[in-house]
């Protein structure tokens, strides 16, 4: 690890020159007091927002809904072009706006840059697809009859996002909401409150553009935290709930939503798992570890966390592993050689540390993970000595815990006994493995890879998976129809009224 680079870069930077060019370029809204937002990198408070409260959020609802009553017959592709426009504006400000991702949250800017990326692929599918919301028609039993399937929007959209993620998920929801028809209400998380502030401008700036300013509300910003979010699972009006972040989250919120029979997306915790198979290229697989349990300091929530490797060539495996760790940079997030930056705060390393702590007085061999300063530390493998009901847990961090395996079997009971069911993968070149991890006896999550690691998804897959990670899916492929109403639709248009199955009922 270069211990150097981090003392001369981090501790003389001062980020909030570059945070005030930003807001001010944006004109964000910032308050003189209220929840303070501090850069992890250093702990310098960048700025401060006010927390919204019950009547503000009736407020959000209320203009959604007036837009939303203008928007859902406003026609879809024409709400593409929108779409279509407000990307184009992201491509534009691409490295501001992934500045102030790194800023909030202290993700490398090359992660950040790529995040930004996510947020304009989005756009560009939703273009597409406001031209592509089909329904089914099918043939019906009856004479004169013709049965069809049309999707609607719900209306308003509440999206609670992350910190990890802080533009990208907010945006699979609000592209494909949007050109579906539904406004949203975004609750973004307090520690990242001012790139939603940045993108909601751009959005602005979109309308204004379009002389469409009732469109400004198609997306509203309520900030705030916990009881934000509460709220906001409460209000009746709002129809439709994407929920990102842990399982014990959606565990709070989740029922909060379906106890008024809301519409339900929850997207929560992970626990990814990578099968490394004797026939794997072993090179590969090694790069992908490396992504895919250290980039973004640990903290997606497709991070891969339980490598899970045949006994035959674990030990050369963590070896090679253990080595390329020590390589890792850390340090500045916003210098292009440092792949390792700060977690989002010193609890979050109190609780890797603790985690490390009962590892080691479990018995298990633990490489690194030595804390750096307060919000970093070195990324960390465990080496699993037996089996161990920690690896059952998400830690939000870079622990990696390696568990050997003697048949492919055995590797997929252990990839599947947990309770998250996020993202997976198998590194094979054979063919019958790979088949059987991807069939219906291999792995339980909703992200299933062949020779790729778990993290990293592409926009146009449906994002999301089963059991405690809460069974929504978000992004890609058909996931709009779960913003959308299905009406199913029967049209006679004969002179007879025969009803279904044959039933007669004459009077
Ligand atoms: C998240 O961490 O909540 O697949 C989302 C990935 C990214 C998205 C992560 N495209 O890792």
């Amino acid at each position: 690890m270069n211990k150097n680079k981090f003392e001369t870069n981090m501790e003389l930077k001062d980020y909030t020159v570059q945070f005030n060019t930003l807001a001010n370029k944006y004109k964000l809204n910032r308050s003189q007091s209220g929840t303070a937002v501090c850069t992890p990198m250093n702990g310098e408070v960048l700025g401060h927002f006010s927390e919204e409260y019950n009547d503000t959020l009736q407020q959000h609802v209320d203009l959604a809904k007036e837009a939303f009553a203008k928007w859902k017959v406003y026609p879809a592709p024409k709400r593409g072009e929108m779409m279509r426009q407000f990307g184009n504006a992201v491509r534009e400000a691409k490295e501001d706006l992934s500045a102030m991702i790194t800023l909030e949250n202290g993700k490398v800017f090359q992660e950040s840059m790529g995040e930004i990326q996510e947020v304009i692929d989005i756009c560009d599918f939703a273009v597409g697809l406001s031209r592509q919301l089909y329904g089914l028609t099918m043939p019906s039993e009856r004479e004169d009859h013709r049965m069809q399937e049309i999707w609607n929007p719900y209306g308003v959209v509440g999206v609670v996002s992350a910190f990890n993620f802080p533009a990208a998920v907010w945006s699979w929801n609000f592209a494909i909401a949007g050109v579906g028809g539904n406004v949203t209400v975004w609750k973004p998380s307090p520690k990242t409150p001012f790139i939603s502030m940045m993108l909601k401008q751009i959005w602005d700036d979109t309308c204004e553009q379009n002389n469409l300013p009732w469109a400004k509300d198609v997306l509203r910003l309520y900030l705030g935290s916990n009881s934000q979010a509460v709220a906001l699972c409460t209000h009746k009006d709002v129809r439709v709930v994407s929920l990102t972040g842990s399982s014990a989250m959606g565990e709070k919120l989740g029922p909060i939503v379906t106890k008024r029979f809301g519409k339900l997306i929850m997207e929560l915790g992970g626990n990814n798992a990578m099968i490394v198979t004797p026939e794997a290229n072993l090179k590969l697989a090694l790069k992908s570890i490396l992504f895919s349990a250290v980039g973004t300091a640990g903290q997606r929530c497709t991070t891969l966390r339980r490598l899970i490797v045949h006994n035959s060539i674990k030990d050369d495996l963590v070896e090679k592993l253990s080595k390329a760790y020590k390589t890792i940079n850390y340090g500045d997030p916003f210098d292009s050689e440092v792949l390792l930056g700060p977690m989002i705060s010193k609890e979050s390393v109190d609780k890797m540390q603790d985690v490390l702590e009962t590892c080691k007085a479990n018995g298990h061999t633990v490489h690194g993970g030595e804390r750096i300063s307060e919000t970093y530390a070195e990324p960390s493998i465990v080496e699993l000595k037996h089996n161990d009901d920690i690896t059952k847990t998400e830690t939000f961090a870079p622990i990696l815990y390696v568990i050997g395996y003697d048949d492919l079997d055995e590797a997929i009971n252990i990839q599947n006994d947990v309770p998250q069911g996020l993202s997976s993968c198998i590194f094979t070149d054979n063919l019958k493995e790979a088949e059987r991890f991807v069939g219906a006896n291999g792995s339980d999550c909703g992200i299933v890879n062949v020779n790729i690691g778990p993290s990293g998804a592409e926009i146009g897959g449906a994002f999301g998976g089963e059991k405690a990670t809460g069974g929504g899916r978000e992004s890609g492929s058909d996931a709009w129809k779960q913003y959308m109403k299905r009406s199913t639709v029967t049209i006679n248009y004969g002179d007879d009224l025969p009803l279904a199955q044959g039933v007669k009922f004459d009077v």
